[in-house]
């Protein structure tokens, strides 16, 4: 199912891509995925009224090197300030910018931003085309409707397409179903059919059997693996064939980079919840977290980390 995939002149080296995830695909572990198959990855969502106010937090969200192809996602209401988000120089780096119109937090929809736009066709599209406006190729990510009384997967790709979006990612459930439940193929199908931009497929994926269902059931051009890739980010091995490396290698060359870019403190908090990710399902893992969580230094749980995390006999 691994093929390249172009995207207005964005070639990508596979189909395969890693999703933006709140809290988690900082540079690190977008960087981390990115060796390890993951054919386009996604900063997390960023504000576009925070690039307004020039927040030094956000502007930390978007660091990043020299790799290529990469992508940014921004949220946001206003036009204008959407467009400027991608007019800056923070954003400038970025060879793809996607709009998030898929966040069910309630935080965000009560603004108007993520799905809320979804129930405002005419200001989603307002939103895509001042972005498209800025010169910079964009995407958007959405989900297939608010419920089940209220599907539009179909109607709204099109919507993007024609405001502008060069790729549409579908996350095939509805907002009120967050994160559960089957991927619903039909709804991804029907977005698939109605668009001539490529389409990728989200929502589901946790092996590259998923995906290949994922593929067959839509047509879509491409698969975004979200959850899968936190718990077992060697998940990209099984689409390239490579060998998987050891999972404690892995972790402490992400903790490492998390400590250089971000500072001891962050990584020690952030590196915790990433072991107990990747300690998932192995003997032990419950009092295992325990004792993660009880670590109060980088080199602890580094040490702890080579000992949790070392091949299962
Ligand atoms: C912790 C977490 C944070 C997320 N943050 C974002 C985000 O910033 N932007 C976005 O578009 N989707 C976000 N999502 C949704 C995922 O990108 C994806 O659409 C969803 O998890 C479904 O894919 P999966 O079934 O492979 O997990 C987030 C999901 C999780 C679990």
């Amino acid at each position: 199912m691994l093929h390249t995939l172009d995207i207005a002149g964005m070639v990508c080296p596979n189909n395969v891509f890693l999703a933006p995830m709140a809290g988690y695909t900082n540079y690190p572990f977008r960087e981390m995925c990115r060796a390890l198959g993951a054919g386009l990855t996604f900063t997390e969502m960023v504000s576009a009224k925070g690039l307004h106010y020039k927040s030094e937090e956000t502007k930390q969200l978007l660091l990043c090197g020299e790799e290529s192809p990469k992508a940014a996602q921004i949220f946001g209401s206003d036009p204008g300030v959407m467009r400027e988000a991608c007019e800056s120089e923070a954003l400038k780096d970025f060879d793809l910018i996607d709009i998030n119109m898929g966040c069910p937090m309630p935080k965000i929809v009560k603004n108007g931003e993520g799905s809320a736009l979804m129930e405002n066709f005419p200001l989603a599209e307002k939103v895509i085309s001042a972005c498209a406006k800025s010169g910079k190729r964009i995407s958007v990510k959405f989900r297939i409707g608010t419920d089940g009384a209220h599907k539009c997967a179909a109607e709204f790709a099109k919507l993007c397409e024609g405001a502008g979006a060069c790729l549409i990612t579908v996350h095939g459930r509805t907002r009120d179903k967050i994160y559960a439940g089957p991927p619903d193929y039909a709804e991804i199908a029907a977005a698939k059919a109605a668009v001539r931009i490529p389409v990728v497929a989200n929502g589901g994926i946790w092996s590259l059997k998923d995906a290949e269902r994922m593929t067959e059931r839509t047509g879509a051009d491409g698969v975004m693996i979200a959850r899968a890739a936190l718990y077992r980010p060697t998940v990209f091995c099984e689409f390239t064939g490579e060998a998987e490396p050891p999972l404690f290698a892995l972790f402490e060359r992400e903790l490492e980079e998390t400590r250089r870019l971000y500072g001891d403190r962050f990584a020690l908090v952030f590196m915790r919840k990433m072991a107990a990710f990747y300690l998932k399902g192995r003997h032990g893992s419950a009092r295992g977290k325990q004792r993660l969580f009880a670590t109060q230094s980088v080199g602890e749980l580094s040490l702890l980390a080579r000992e949790l995390l070392a091949p299962e006999k």
